[in-house]
């Protein structure tokens, strides 16, 4: 049977979990695509799994291979797959609780594969699908965001606040994001409107009437951000379940998915110039315990990409 070198988890725990190994390459399944894996993207949600944190609420089997986007070579197709062949060039977000992307080969379900964006390298290309898709639905389902409406982005410097920063612009939002000092001048090279430096000034003094509130940071900055909203005003986060101190204003908490169709539009919006990934660090998949380590810091810029070929 082929190997693979993958990054795997034998037991839940710190960086040193992960192991970087020999281990049989898939197979795909009827309705699964085998793809050559490019560039893998490091999300938090990884280590917070690597870590046991969601073990109540994610289950997985060990060993296990983390990773939950990639950008790849479609290598073989199941019996029944229709939309893909091999060479394609695709892009993905998986679903949870099955084998991931840290590895040279993944197996996706063909319903959560698109087409990457033509435009972007694979590194590129493997940093959009989490985040992006949080970002897309976090806007513009959860938040249901339009155009001339005022939306603050907090974490506008990470992963999913990078995206959403660029995909409010693109849908005609005007944007106000916080970061730290040494990420002030992304915040305006991806166009927020009003970037706010939290470590020198309180959000809340810089604006006010928001009509959506985009969080990835909760804590005491989810609850400061209540008094900034609109009436009617919607604050949506990816990090827990806000409940609204207040009948005029609504919490909801983001629950990202994998999407096809969403991808879709994101690999068009991409190619058409409108939204690029920021990329923080690119490392072998050997070095899985070091990108763990600068995404748990909590100040990741952008993304940290792993490459497998
Ligand atoms: N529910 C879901 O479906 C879902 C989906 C995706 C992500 N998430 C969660 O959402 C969170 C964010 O994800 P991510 O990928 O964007 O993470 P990330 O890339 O690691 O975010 C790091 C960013 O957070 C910023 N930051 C830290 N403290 C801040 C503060 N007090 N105010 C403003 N910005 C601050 C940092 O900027 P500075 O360095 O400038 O401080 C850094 O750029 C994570 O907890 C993740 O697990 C949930």
């Amino acid at each position: 049977m082929p190997s693979m070198k993958a990054i795997r988890i034998h037991a839940y725990g710190g960086p040193e979990v992960l192991m970087y190994e020999d281990v049989a390459r898939p197979a795909p399944g009827p309705k699964e695509v085998l793809v050559r894996v490019h560039a893998a993207s490091i999300n938090p949600v990884d280590w917070k799994l690597r870590a046991g944190f969601l073990k109540d609420y994610v289950p997985i089997t060990l060993p296990a291979i983390l990773g939950l986007d990639m950008s790849g070579v479609v290598e073989g197709v199941g019996l029944d797959v229709k939309g893909f062949k091999a060479g394609d060039e695709v892009y993905a977000m998986t679903s949870m609780g099955r084998d991931g992307t840290y590895a040279e080969y993944a197996v996706i379900e063909e319903m959560n594969l698109a087409r990457k964006p033509k435009s972007q390298d694979h590194i590129r290309s493997a940093a959009i699908p989490l985040a992006g898709l949080t970002a897309w639905h976090g806007l513009f389902e959860f938040g249901d965001l339009k155009a001339g409406q005022k939306v603050l982005i907090h974490g506008a410097a990470g992963g999913v606040g990078s995206f959403a920063v660029q995909l409010a612009k693109s849908r005609g939002a005007t944007v106000a994001g916080t970061a730290s000092t040494r990420n002030q001048s992304l915040l305006r090279e991806l166009g927020v409107d009003q970037p706010i430096d939290y470590t020198k000034s309180a959000f809340e003094k810089a604006v006010t009437e928001v009509d959506l509130v985009i969080d990835t940071i909760g804590g005491e900055t989810l609850q400061r951000s209540w008094g900034v909203l609109k009436k009617n005003g919607v604050l949506a986060s990816t990090v827990t379940d806000p409940k609204s101190p207040n009948p005029a204003l609504t919490g909801k908490h983001i629950a990202n998915r994998p999407n096809a169709q969403g991808l879709k539009e994101l690999a068009a919006l991409a190619d058409a110039g409108k939204i690029h990934a920021i990329v923080e660090s690119i490392m072998p998949l050997s070095d899985a315990r070091k990108a763990h380590e600068i995404s748990q810091s909590g100040h990741a810029r952008g993304k940290i990409i792993l490459t497998a070929a």
